[in-house]
């Protein structure tokens, strides 16, 4: 087998500036939407701070504000338009105030974000996050400029990144998305599949490593198809197993977590190498959308029902002590009382440790949109939506008793945001434990779980 020939990575572009030019400059970022985003906004203040600025306590006193757009759903545009408001305020106060609106909701909408907030200093993208510092001095000589492109500057991981824990990191390894999952306006604002050369990842989990991170999150809108676009040893097939497995064997790395694989292309030999590799944590996010073979359908997600649990039951047969999440959309357009009983069957019979619960959201420009005869009303969908709440409230707090009495080894991020004499701890499956003391974050030591509820657990050290 011959080696892969590495390529290097697209390299950030030469700063028109290349020392650093806002000494003493203030910056507050704004995050919203998914861990893309919270990872882009870590390299954006990277570039912040390698600019001279350093973090501002509060949006008011910030000489730069940085607004992180998601639109996933429509409450997401609209808290965008809420903050385009608050943002005029600070500006009418603070003139000087340089804004900047960038992330998913600006790359889809930069016309709309343009002229419903004509005081925001820059707009931008996601493909050119490499570019905020030009653009900002652009705006400050000439005044607002808009700039979104369509096709990827560099791969955002060749930026710094300030973390916002010491202990653990975000790890890109691939950006868009190739499906076409008709409720979704992911694949039109981040992009076709792209993944970063393995050696460059591994690089970089070294250098992590070497800075101190025990714990890293491999992201990537569809993991499981991680590789298949680079064509390595001349075959185009997806490596991620073997990348777990490599990541996994980086010294000091004592726990790799990753988001979010997919249904449909999570194999066996991805579980085998979960199970083999001991840094891989024993947690898997399984989005299921639908229990109803012809909403999964319409939704394109490329398996059914049955598929669906059959690939769970693998994952939970290889993986001992495997936590699962899922994700469920309600009132995708057509949805019948029978198919959202099937979503209710699935939910009782796959048990899953939590579920992210979502009221379908028509997003512009996709197909499940222009659905609108077949769109379900808003009472009979809160209805559903409330009974699967409940429901996967009891599931998770059943399965959540079921650690009770049992030893985890967690990792501590540091003082609980409520109560200082708190500290909040993640065992390997991901579950969050509040442990009493003070643990420094990034401490791994042994807990025995005493109590539960649906989303979190309390427990002592020993
Ligand atoms: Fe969206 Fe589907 Fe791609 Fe996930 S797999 S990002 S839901 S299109
Ligand atoms: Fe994430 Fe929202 Fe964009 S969920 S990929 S930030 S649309």
């Amino acid at each position: 087998m011959s080696a892969p020939v590495l390529l290097p990575e697209p390299r950030l572009r030469e700063r028109a500036r290349p020392h650093p030019t806002r000494v003493g400059k203030s910056y507050y970022i704004r995050t919203f939407g998914c861990q893309m985003n919270e990872h882009d906004s870590e390299r954006i203040a990277g570039l912040f701070e390698a600019d001279g600025m350093t973090r501002a306590g509060e949006i008011e006193s910030a000489d730069v504000i940085y607004i992180n757009t998601c639109t996933i759903r429509e409450n997401a545009d609209n808290r965008l338009y809420g903050n385009l408001g608050q943002l005029k305020v600070v500006k009418d106060a603070n003139p000087e105030t340089l804004l900047v609106v960038g992330g998913c909701a600006a790359q889809k909408d930069r016309d709309v974000v343009r002229a419903r907030a004509p005081w925001v200093d820059v707009v931008m993208g996601t493909h050119n996050l490499d570019r905020v510092l030009e653009l900002i001095d652009h705006a400050e000589q000439w005044g607002p400029i808009t700039e979104v492109v369509d096709e990827l500057a560099a791969m955002p991981s060749s930026l710094p990144a300030r973390r916002e824990l010491e202990h653990s990191a975000w790890v890109t390894i691939q950006i868009g998305c190739n499906n076409t999952c008709t409720f979704c306006i992911v694949p039109a604002v981040r992009g076709v599949e792209v993944s970063r050369r393995p050696g460059d990842i591994v690089r970089e989990v070294e250098r992590l490593a070497a800075d101190g991170v025990v714990e890293v999150t491999l992201l990537g809108q569809n993991v499981d198809t991680y590789g298949r676009d680079l064509a390595i040893d001349g075959k185009r097939r997806p490596i991620f197993a073997e990348l777990l497995r490599r990541v996994g064997s980086v010294d000091g790395i004592e726990r790799v977590r990753f988001t979010s694989p997919h249904p449909n292309d999570f194999r066996e030999d991805v579980a085998l190498a979960m199970a083999e590799t001991p840094a891989v944590c024993e947690q898997l996010h399984f989005p299921l959308q639908s229990g109803s073979d012809r909403i999964l359908a319409a939704m394109h997600r490329g398996y059914n029902r049955a598929k669906y649990l059959d690939r769970l039951a693998m994952a939970r047969e290889i993986i001992p002590g495997l936590a699962v999440s899922t994700d469920v959309i309600v009132g995708f357009p057509g949805e019948t009382d029978e198919d959202f009983e099937m979503t209710m069957e699935v939910v009782e019979e796959a048990r899953f440790d939590q579920a992210f619960m979502f009221i379908f959201s028509p997003r512009p420009g996709t197909r499940a949109a222009e659905m609108t005869e077949e769109f379900v009303p808003q009472e009979i969908i809160r209805e559903r939506f409330d009974r699967l709440v409940e429901t996967q409230n009891r599931i998770s707090l059943e399965r959540n008793q079921e650690t009770v009495g049992q030893v985890f080894q967690v990792l501590s991020e540091g003082p609980s945001k409520k109560d200082e004499a708190v500290a909040t701890t993640r065992t390997r499956p991901g579950k969050v434990v509040h442990v009493e003391g003070r643990y420094p974050a990034g401490m791994i030591f042994g807990v025995r779980v005493e109590s539960a509820a649906p989303h979190h657990l309390t427990g002592h050290r020993v």
